[in-house]
């Protein structure tokens, strides 16, 4: 039984929390990046892309070419050059439009467009990849070059390292996940430690944690400038550790048992504000046991986790999306919502989220009216559990690979039974 309890060891209020909604965002892994590819996303409604440049490091863009404003959607990386679908004019990654002399479509723009060139750039964030992960400087307010931008927030506060994790400790797996809801709903859920007993029990391994053993807890919680750790402990007369979470502002929660220099395994999630009514989850799960990979590629240990992932995220939607329209129809107001103690890191949250916005709120920078067109809305949405056709692409690929090694298995068996009879 769940019982509103007292706070113990928390601040009462999130004012130290002093991050804003603009900041740095991790905005898709490096699997996800392919060289000479390009990758598409959006933030608060701009869209956005990234690719490699020369050096290999990554580029974030404006989705708009200058010359007549086409999306690079449909256009290509070639010679780490990226080149519009609509004309080519390719833009080389130094921050100037390098080679209007190479556009392909010599009607437009030929070698006497030198002066044009010089002077039609891209709009750029800044951008960093770290351990596998890249990273996305957002203030809604693109540049030319990088160097033109004054960056307040560090990068360091967002990085698992500088909370003590080390990565070379560990493995991993990843999924990424793309929602019909807006993305304070799904950083709400992820807070959530009750809902885990109640709706993810049958999905998740062994039967610890279940709508059998769901209990109260006490939280120890402590507020930084840039984060609030919250540790849930059974309330039982041991009070041993349940799990603990550390909340980064804007978009990151990491989730561990322990100590982040210690923890056998450890869960970073990522979400990214798309737009209103889109959000996507960078979900990573680090393990310290099962390291081999030939092991867990023999017993499918990726495709399995991903399965685990789609099911969890699918049994989150329905609840996700319904509480967006309530909060967007004005019904999730403060009167209207009782919550219990072990709701206090969600308040926490939401304290810091309204403040955020009344200081600077990133959805006026991009407002996206009834009547705009949703061409960026509609082809951003790829991943699981919106798309299903990749949840079954993965179901065939468990089954293809079960049958395979039973095959294997069996002729093994075959031959070796032939060889001794
Ligand atoms: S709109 Fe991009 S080259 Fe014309
Ligand atoms: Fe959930």
């Amino acid at each position: 039984m769940v019982n509103a309890i007292t706070i113990k060891g928390s601040k009462d209020s999130s004012d130290s929390l002093s991050c804003s909604l603009l900041g740095w965002y991790a905005v898709c892994t490096s699997k996800n990046l392919k060289n000479d590819g390009i990758y598409f996303f959006s933030l608060f409604n701009e869209p956005l892309a990234l690719y490699r440049d020369k050096q290999n490091k990554t580029i974030c863009i404006k989705d708009f070419c200058p010359h007549r404003g086409a999306s690079f959607r449909g256009g290509e990386v070639k010679n780490n050059e990226i080149i519009c679908p609509y004309h080519g004019a390719r833009f080389a990654s130094d921050q100037t439009c390098s080679k209007l002399a190479n556009v392909n479509c010599q009607h437009i723009v030929d070698l006497r467009y030198d002066n044009y060139a010089k002077n039609t750039y891209l709009l750029q964030y800044p951008c960093e990849e770290i351990e596998d992960y890249i990273y996305v400087y957002y203030t809604g307010k693109p540049k030319a070059a990088v160097e033109e931008f004054r960056i307040k927030e560090s990068l360091g506060t967002l990085l698992p390292e500088s909370h003590g994790l080390r990565f070379s400790d560990y493995v991993y797996e990843e999924a990424l996940l793309d929602f019909k809801c807006d993305w304070d709903r799904i950083v709400e859920n992820h807070l959530d430690i009750l809902h885990i007993f109640w709706m993810h029990g049958k999905s998740l391994p062994g039967n610890a944690i279940g709508r059998h053993s769901i209990t109260s807890f006490d939280q120890k919680t402590e507020t930084k400038a840039n984060s609030i750790r919250t540790t849930y402990l059974h309330r039982n007369a041991s009070n041993d550790e349940f799990i603990s979470q550390i909340f980064i502002p804007p978009g990151r929660i990491i989730m561990y048992k322990g100590s982040l220099e210690s923890a056998r395994y450890v869960q970073i999630l990522d979400h990214l504000p798309m737009g209103r009514n889109r959000a996507r989850v960078i979900v990573r799960h680090y393990r310290k046991f099962f390291m081999s990979s030939s092991l867990s590629s023999l017993v499918l240990f990726k495709q399995l986790q991903l399965r685990t992932f789609y099911n969890i995220f699918l049994e989150d939607y329905l609840v996700l999306q319904t509480q967006t329209f309530s909060q967007q129809m004005g019904y999730m107001r403060d009167e209207n919502i009782r919550l219990l103690g072990e709701d206090r890191p969600l308040k926490l949250f939401w304290d810091w989220h309204k403040s955020a916005l009344r200081k600077c709120n990133p959805w006026d920078i991009h407002p996206i009216s009834s009547n705009i067109n949703s061409i960026h809305k509609d082809l951003l949405m790829v991943y699981p559990p919106e798309n299903q056709r990749l949840v079954r692409k993965n179901n065939r690929i468990i089954y293809f690979r079960v049958i395979l090694r039973i095959g294997i298995v069996f002729i093994f068996s075959l031959a070796l039974y032939l060889l001794l009879t």
